[in-house]
């Protein structure tokens, strides 16, 4: 339990006391300035509004049976305006707190009370076309929301929907079949550019009438189990995903092989389930296509929105595997939720496919599937982010480009470091400014990719927080101390500490919001504030200087460990290094 859950749980006790209805939440929030306290209670409005009361009178009620309760915890309650209540913390609880939270790793972080099996649909790039920057935002927040799920115990599927299938296999298998002709290593070599490989198909297709009927015959070949048809997709699907793989592996996400469960996975699920809901009445046939109109959905003229699952060759659809796709998540991997890191302009086609589902009884209401969207990556201009010809920018020419200049930054900075050590930071800065840069936005806007804002050392950065972390590793270098074997009980007394300690006391909670809410930018603004009252702790409060006294050394000593502790744990959560020294 966090301390938010736990505040919460005595507010709402104290209510039921005071005579409000079972159930009755106490609605505990951090406040938004100290001068509030440390958290606010808002539950007792509503409480009164439905029973007609005075709302004041109710919330003194509840402050005097609080009072009782919360006695070692509080320093003061109060009550503001309309009926809240502020709570104001006593340092030497929170100290306990932390105290607890430094004798583990987990900084404080506890369980989830009931681990569960989530899916995460995540980064789902498309065979034979190279990863692009809008893949990059899927990637990174999908990892770092699993990661944090994982961290609180539960089990997570990470599952890579990737684009392995389609009617452009026909196209895709008979270029390749043609440069196999002229060159049988053609795998290793020609396909190393997939962006290339798929636009000369393209162009052949659309210029070659010999050429476009074998593809189409290869589609259906393909789609009826041909050996030869399927042995050649394999292998469009094995280089993009080894090259994907490596990509992976440069930006630290933990998505491996094992991971990938493609379109075509469900491919044999398909025909079942138009079946299915043909049976079900769900699905009609309208002009020799399989349709389920939707009600809640309108089409142009106002009418119920047909949205097709088979057309009428017999062809099954994005939205066919979809459907399928959830059922099997359910069913077989036994979800009991599941998160989708698509960008927002498939919003109307999972709503269709999820309406249907519904519909069906394929997923129970009570297991939610969560579309977590997010806009577009723009240039600086606020256009659409392309490379100067216009075309879209390349991940892997992304993070070179990333590497060139956080190399260029770290040799500036640190001119006595080795070669070895400035490669290894430059990394750790280039791949942890890129991913920041997209993790720290509500994912839900659009938002402006700028080099010199993520590579900055000031602001909301992930340089600025890695940073942090090496001023703290260099106060133990001085002090001669080992960061996990500070002696000594914390003290709490200037204003710097208090403020300090008590934003480490929330990570538990943010932590907590991160997988509930599947946000991973509420934990940077979190790393962000926490480096913030460091940064004004050791501005005011010294640690080595002389003249500071033993105990007063050390509980600050044990400040400074806990800080790096959460901003390790934390930078861990979003899948970004640290490094001793920068
Ligand atoms: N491959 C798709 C794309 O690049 C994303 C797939 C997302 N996942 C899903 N279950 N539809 O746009």
């Amino acid at each position: 339990m966090n301390i938010r859950q736990f505040l919460d749980a005595k507010v709402a006790a104290a209510l039921l006391a005071a005579g409000a209805p079972e159930g009755s939440a106490g609605m505990v929030r951090p406040s938004a300035r100290a001068n509030f306290g440390d958290y606010q209670a808002n539950g007792v409005m509503p409480v009164a509004k439905r029973q007609g009361i005075n709302p004041r009178e109710l919330a003194t009620k509840v402050l005097t049976s609080l009072e009782v309760e919360l006695a070692d915890v509080v320093d003061k309650l109060e009550v503001a305006g309309p009926g809240f209540i502020n709570i104001f913390l006593r340092p030497e609880w929170v100290a306990k707190q932390l105290e607890e939270a430094y004798t583990t790793d987990r900084a404080g972080v506890t369980p989830a009370s009931q681990p569960q099996t989530v899916v995460v649909d995540l980064s789902a790039p498309n065979v034979a076309k190279e990863m692009h920057v809008g893949h990059l935002r899927s990637t990174v927040i999908g990892d770092a929301v699993s990661r944090t799920l994982e961290f609180l115990g539960h089990k997570v599927i990470r599952a890579n929907h990737i684009g392995d299938w389609g009617t452009q296999f026909g196209m895709l298998i008979a270029h390749l079949e043609e440069l196999q002709k002229e060159n049988p290593e053609v795998m290793e070599s020609e396909l190393g550019d997939l962006e290339q490989f798929y636009r000369e198909s393209k162009t052949h297709y659309d210029n070659n009438p010999d050429f476009a009927a074998r593809a189409r015959n290869y589609v259906v070949k393909l789609q009826g189990g041909d050996e030869w048809c399927l042995g050649m997709w394999r292998k469009l699907v094995d280089v993009t995903m080894e090259q994907n793989q490596r990509t992976y592996h440069r930006l630290n996400v933990n998505i491996s092989q094992e991971d990938t469960m493609g379109e075509s996975m469900y491919n044999d699920m398909l025909p079942g389930i138009v079946a299915d809901l043909k049976e079900k009445k769900l699905a009609v046939e309208d002009d020799g296509a399989m349709v389920v109109f939707l009600d809640e959905f309108k089409g142009k003229e106002g009418d119920a929105m047909g949205v097709i699952i088979q057309k009428r060759d017999g062809g099954f659809l994005y939205t066919t595997t979809d459907i399928a796709c959830a059922k099997y998540r359910y069913e077989t991997l036994g979800a009991d939720r599941v998160l989708y890191y698509i960008d927002a302009r498939q919003a109307q086609h999972l709503q269709h496919a999820w309406t249907i589902v519904r519909k069906a009884g394929y997923v129970p209401e009570s297991v939610p599937l969560e579309h977590h969207a997010f806009g577009v990556m723009l240039g600086k201009d606020g256009k659409p982010f392309k490379t100067r010809s216009g075309g879209t920018v390349k991940l892997s020419d992304l993070l070179d480009e990333a590497l060139t200049r956080a190399a260029a930054l770290i040799a500036e900075k640190n001119p006595d470091m080795t070669e070895e050590q400035r490669a290894e930071v430059a990394n750790a800065v280039a791949i942890g400014a890129v991913k920041y840069a997209d993790l720290s936005k509500n994912r839900t806007t659009d938002y402006v990719f700028d080099w010199d804002n993520m590579l900055s050392f000031e602001g909301n950065t992930a340089p600025y927080l890695q940073y942090a972390v090496t001023r703290i590793r260099s106060i133990f270098r001085k002090a001669g101390a080992e960061m996990t074997q500070v002696q000594g009980a914390l003290l709490i007394s200037e204003p710097a500490e208090r403020a300090l300690a008590t934003k480490l006391v929330q990570f538990n909670e943010v932590v907590d919001n991160v997988a509930r809410e599947g946000c991973p930018h509420l934990l940077c603004t979190y790393l962000y504030e926490l480096a913030g009252a460091f940064m004004s702790f050791y501005e005011a409060c010294p640690v080595n200087k002389d003249g500071v006294e033993a105990e007063v050394r050390q509980s600050r000593l044990k400040l400074c460990a806990l800080v790096a502790r959460e901003l390790e744990l934390g930078l861990g959560l979003l899948g970004i290094d640290t490094v001793e020294q920068m």
